[in-house]
């Protein structure tokens, strides 16, 4: 966005005609948006408007509201419950926080609303105009994360470097701004910091000094944070679930290593699990086992409920083969809604593809590979009944309302 853009937008003009705008324009295509516009606006500010609509709507899905918005600021803005609870955490510390990539204030805004005293600063300055009024509460500076005008010593510092857009999709330290050495030095110098970096980070990449978070929301892995400083449990991994706010951390108790038979449930750990490393602490809370040292498939013989695992009942085991799969499908008419992976070299859409159409009762085919040998488990999956309960008494309260 260019610097007039963002001068209208933050003006007493661009928020009222923003504010005053009918709620009907949100459906508009963005030629019937711009038409509408024009009749009412200069041609520069219709078009200013016209992007704050849609990138509004666009917002509006990821649960972010009433903020000005820029195309690529909003696509590298943090979602909004993984900034709550990251500034949940810094406010716990009870220090003031100073945001030095903030953006267009995802991560800030989250820490005003803490509570906490926040300052921001960013490089770019259409962006740092939109910020100002977007986080009011927080104080808010133009400026390089390299040389901070803000003392970091006994302050909490969020750091979350941009992307260099051309970079390789990898993990690449020489892709980022501010550059990834120098924001391990002010993470490193500041009382507590947090380095917000892809969820992808290779474990060679991951500072030693550092407490790393893997974040998930919904289904959806969103970034690894790595945490040093005051109260960050160097060494440690955790593994976080959001919105259920369930985490699972290295050092928990871990089941046996040894692996065993497929027995009469297994569970699929949620990625946050298996990026963080933490797949035998989570079978030791299912009380289940390895499969195989390779692989993150957990097994065991209760029913068992985590909200960082899928739960299946197992109806079968066979070794693969396309042919013998499709003919235990037909055989106990079981038609396979769900297939998932791991450590099989078969693409589900492909798999699906060879068996052909099935009809029958919807099961999940778990594929995966045990010992050397390509497996398929057919398998129901099980939902918690005590997550289902809380749900019937929910929609039985709302009934009752
Ligand atoms: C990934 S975004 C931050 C998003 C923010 N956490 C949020 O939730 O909205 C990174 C921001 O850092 C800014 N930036 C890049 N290099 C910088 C530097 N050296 N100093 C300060 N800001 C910088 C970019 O302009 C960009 O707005």
């Amino acid at each position: 966005m260019d610097i007039d853009r963002a001068r209208y937008l933050v003006s007493g003009a661009g928020r009222g005609a923003l504010d005053a705008l009918p709620a009907a324009l949100t459906g508009l295509d963005p030629v019937r948006l711009a038409t509408e516009l024009r009749r009412s606006f200069p041609p520069f500010e219709a078009s200013a408007l016209a992007e704050q609509v849609t990138l509004r709507a666009k917002a509006r899905e990821r649960g972010i509201e009433g903020m000005l918005l820029s195309p690529h600021g909003l696509e590298m803005m943090t979602h909004p419950g993984v900034a709550a609870r990251r500034a949940a955490r810094l406010a716990a510390a009870g220090l003031p926080v100073i945001d030095l990539t903030c953006g267009l204030g995802g991560d800030l805004s989250a820490v005003a609303a803490a509570g906490e005293p926040a300052a921001g600063l960013e490089l770019d300055a259409p962006t740092a105009l939109l910020t100002r009024a977007n986080v009011p509460a927080a104080l808010m500076a133009r400026g390089d994360a390299a040389r901070p005008p803000f003392a970091l010593a006994g302050s909490a510092v969020i750091l979350d470097p941009s992307r260099r857009e051309d970079g390789p999709r990898r993990f690449d330290p020489s892709a980022f701004s501010p550059p990834w050495d120098v924001a391990l030095t002010l993470a490193r110098d500041a009382a507590l910091a947090v380095l917000k970096t892809a969820p992808g980070i290779e474990e060679r990449h991951l500072p030693p000094d550092a407490e790393v978070e893997f974040v998930q929301f919904g289904r959806s892995m969103r970034e690894a944070a790595l945490w040093f400083g005051a109260g960050a449990a160097v060494g440690l991994r955790r593994a976080v679930l959001l919105p259920a706010g369930v985490e699972l951390t290295s050092g928990e108790p871990e089941c046996s290593p040894q692996p065993v038979p497929v027995g009469a449930f297994v569970f699929d750990p949620e990625s946050c699990a298996t990026r963080a490393g933490v797949v035998r602490q989570l079978a030791a809370r299912l009380g289940a086992r390895l499969l195989d040292p390779q692989v993150a498939y957990l097994t065991g013989d209760a029913a068992s409920f985590d909200p960082m695992a899928a739960t299946f009942e197992v109806l079968e085991v066979v070794p693969f083969g396309v042919a013998r799969v499709r003919q235990l499908l037909r055989e106990r008419r079981w038609r396979p809604v769900e297939i998932r992976r791991r450590a099989f070299p078969v693409e589900p859409d492909e798999l699906r593809r060879l068996l052909g159409r099935v009809e029958g009762e919807p099961i999940a085919l778990l594929c995966t590979t045990i010992a050397g040998t390509r497996t398929v488990v057919f398998a129901r999956k099980v939902e918690d009944p005590s997550r289902a309960e809380r749900a019937g008494e929910k929609t039985a309260q709302g009934c009752r309302q």
